[in-house]
C-alpha cells in the first residue's frame, strides 16, 4: 500500500496551522491568561513559542519526514531500538488522553451554536453552561462531535484533512478578523487591550517561576508540540520542502490567531460584562456568553463566534485522530475506515468520562495534558539531538535553501540541549506543583538553595543522565 502524501505545500501548512489553531487559543488562552496575570503571561508564553516552540516544531518535522512514519514507528525504525519504540506509545496515549477531553469541549461547542441561535443561554448564562458542562447530555454532544471529526479522517489525508482544513482556515482567520475589528470599537474596549497587551512587570518579575510552566504547557499545546501530531503531518512531506520555513510560518500564524483571538475575547469580556471574569473551564462560556446576551444582534455574533470555535475545534481535533490511525494504519497494516471506526469506539468511552466526571476532566485538561506534551517533546528531542544527531541536520538541510542552512547545527544544539533542561524544569516544577510537593529552602555550602534552585540542579542533572545514556561516537554534540 503506497503511503498518502500532501497535495501541496500550502495544503500541509494549512492543515499544519489547522491542528495549531483550535481551542487552546480560543478557549484555553483566555483561562489560563486570566488566571495567570493577563499580559505578563502573554509576554512569557510568546518567549516560550519563539525559543521552544520553533525549534520543537521542526524536532518533530525532521523525525516525521525521514521516517515517513507515525510516532510509533518513527522512533522505531530510526533507532532500531526497543525502548524508543515503547516510547513511542506513549504518544497513541497522548492522543487519546488529549481526543478525550478535547471533543468534549468540542461538544461544548457544538451546543453553544445551537444555543446561540436560539438564544437559549441568554437569560441566564451562568445557570445554563452548569447545567449542560457535564452529564449525559454532554456526552451525546462530545459523540456527535467525534463523530463529524471522525468522518473528515476517514477520508484519508488528501482528500479529507488537507480539503477540509482549506477550507476551514481561510474562513476562521476572515471571520476572528471581523469580530475583532467590531470588538475593539465596543465602548470600554480598551480596558481588555490594556489587560491583555501591557503587561506589569513587577508581578511579572515576582511570579515568573509560577507562570513559567503554566506558558510553556500552553505554548506546547496550541503548536501541537509534544503529541506526535506535527510529526505525523510532515511524515506526509516530500523532501523538497523547507522545514525550516514551514515551520517558521506555522509559528507566525498559530501566534497571529493567539492574539488575535485574545483581542475578540477580551475587549469583549471589559466592554459588556466589566471584568474578565472568574476563569476557569467556563470562561469563555460564561463570560462571553454573557456578553452576547447583552447585544442587540447577540444571537448572531454568538453564532458567528461559536461556529468559528467549532471550525478551530474540527481541524485540531482531526490531527489528533490521525495519530493512532496512522499508528493502526502503519504498523498493523489496518485499513483506514476500520482503524478509524475502532478508534471512535475507544474514544467514545474515554470521552464519556471525561464528560460525566468534572474531577476527572479538570485533571486531564489542564495538569495531565501539560505533563505529557513537555514529556513527549522532551523525548522528541533528546531524540532528535542524541539519536540521529548528524541526520537530523541533513535531514533539515534538505529543501532548506543556503540562508536556513546554517541554522541546522545550531538549531540542534538548541534542541538537543538546553531546551530539553528547560523543558525538564517545567515538567518537575508542574509534577511538584500538581502533587503539592514543597522543598524547603536549605543552605548548603554557603548557597541557599530555594525550591527553585532545586528544580533547576535536579533538571540539569536528568539531562546529563540523559545525554551522557544517549550519546553515541557519531552524535553531533
Ligand atoms: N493545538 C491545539 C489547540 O490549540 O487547540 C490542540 C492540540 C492539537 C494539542 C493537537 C496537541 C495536539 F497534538
Amino acid at each position: 500500500m503506497t503511503r498518502e502524501s500532501w497535495q501541496t505545500r500550502l495544503g500541509f501548512i494549512l492543515a499544519a496551522v489547522g491542528s495549531a489553531v483550535g481551542l487552546g487559543n480560543l478557549w484555553r488562552f483566555p483561562w489560563m491568561t486570566s488566571e495567570n496575570g493577563g499580559a505578563a503571561f502573554l509576554l512569557v508564553y510568546l518567549g516560550v513559542v519563539l525559543l521552544v516552540g520553533v525549534p520543537g516544531l521542526l524536532a518533530e518535522f525532521v523525525i516525521g519526514r525521514r521516517s515517513g512514519r507515525n510516532p510509533v514507528g518513527a522512533l522505531s525504525s530510526l533507532s532500531d531500538s526497543k525502548a524508543w519504540s515503547a516510547f513511542g506509545h506513549v504518544f497513541v496515549v497522548t492522543a487519546i488522553v488529549l481526543l478525550s477531553f478535547y471533543s468534549v469541549v468540542g461538544g461544548w461547542i457544538l451546543r453553544y451554536v445551537g444555543a446561540s441561535v436560539t438564544g437559549a443561554y441568554f437569560a441566564n448564562p451562568g445557570g445554563y453552561f452548569d447545567a449542560v458542562n457535564y452529564g449525559l447530555e454532554a456526552a451525546g454532544f462530545h459523540l456527535l462531535f467525534l463523530g463529524i471529526t471522525a468522518l473528515i479522517v476517514l477520508r484519508g489525508v488528501k482528500r479529507g484533512i488537507e480539503s477540509a482544513t482549506k477550507v476551514m482556515m481561510p474562513a476562521i482567520v476572515v471571520l476572528l478578523v471581523a469580530l475583532a475589528v467590531w470588538g475593539v470599537t465596543l465602548d470600554g474596549a480598551g480596558e481588555g487591550l490594556t489587560f491583555l497587551l501591557s503587561p506589569d512587570f513587577a508581578a511579572l518579575e515576582a511570579n515568573f517561576f509560577d507562570i513559567l510552566p503554566v506558558a510553556a504547557g500552553q505554548a506546547l499545546f496550541t503548536l501541537s508540540l509534544g503529541a506526535g501530531t506535527m510529526l505525523t503531518y510532515a511524515s506526509y512531506l516530500g523532501e523538497d520542502r523547507s522545514l525550516a520555513a514551514d515551520g517558521t510560518a506555522i509559528a507566525v500564524l498559530n501566534t497571529f490567531v493567539g492574539v488575535l483571538a485574545g483581542v475578540v475575547v477580551f475587549p469583549i469580556m471589559f466592554a459588556l460584562v466589566g471584568e474578565v471574569g472568574d476563569g476557569g473551564p467556563g470562561a469563555l462560556f460564561v463570560g462571553l456568553a454573557s456578553a452576547f446576551a447583552s447585544l442587540p444582534y447577540g444571537q448572531l455574533v454568538g453564532t458567528v463566534f461559536f461556529g468559528v470555535v467549532a471550525l478551530a475545534a474540527l481541524s485540531s481535533s482531526i490531527s489528533m485522530l490521525e495519530i493512532p490511525v496512522s499508528f493502526l494504519v502503519d504498523e498493523y497494516g489496518v485499513s483506514r475506515p476500520t482503524a478509524t471506526a475502532g478508534l471512535v469506539g475507544v474514544f467514545a468511552v474515554t470521552g464519556s468520562v471525561c464528560a460525566l466526571d468534572p474531577g476527572v476532566f479538570d485533571l486531564v485538561a489542564s495538569t495531565i495534558v501539560d505533563l505529557l506534551l513537555t514529556g513527549g517533546l522532551v523525548g522528541f528531542l533528546l531524540f532528535a539531538g542524541w539519536v540521529l544527531g548528524r541526520d537530523a541536520v541533513a535531514e533539515y538541510e534538505l529543501g532548506a535553501g543556503a540562508f536556513a542552512s546554517r541554522f541546522g547545527t545550531p538549531w540542534l544544539y538548541a534542541a538537543g540541549v538546553f531546551i530539553p533542561v528547560f523543558l525538564i524544569f517545567t515538567f518537575v516544577s508542574g509534577l511538584a506543583g500538581a502533587l503539592g510537593v514543597s522543598v524547603a529552602s536549605t543552605e548548603l555550602l554557603g548557597v541557599t538553595f530555594s525550591q527553585t534552585r532545586v528544580f533547576v540542579v535536579v533538571s540539569v542533572l536528568v539531562a546529563l543522565a540523559s545525554f551522557l545514556g544517549l550519546r553515541r561516537a557519531d552524535s553531533v554534540i
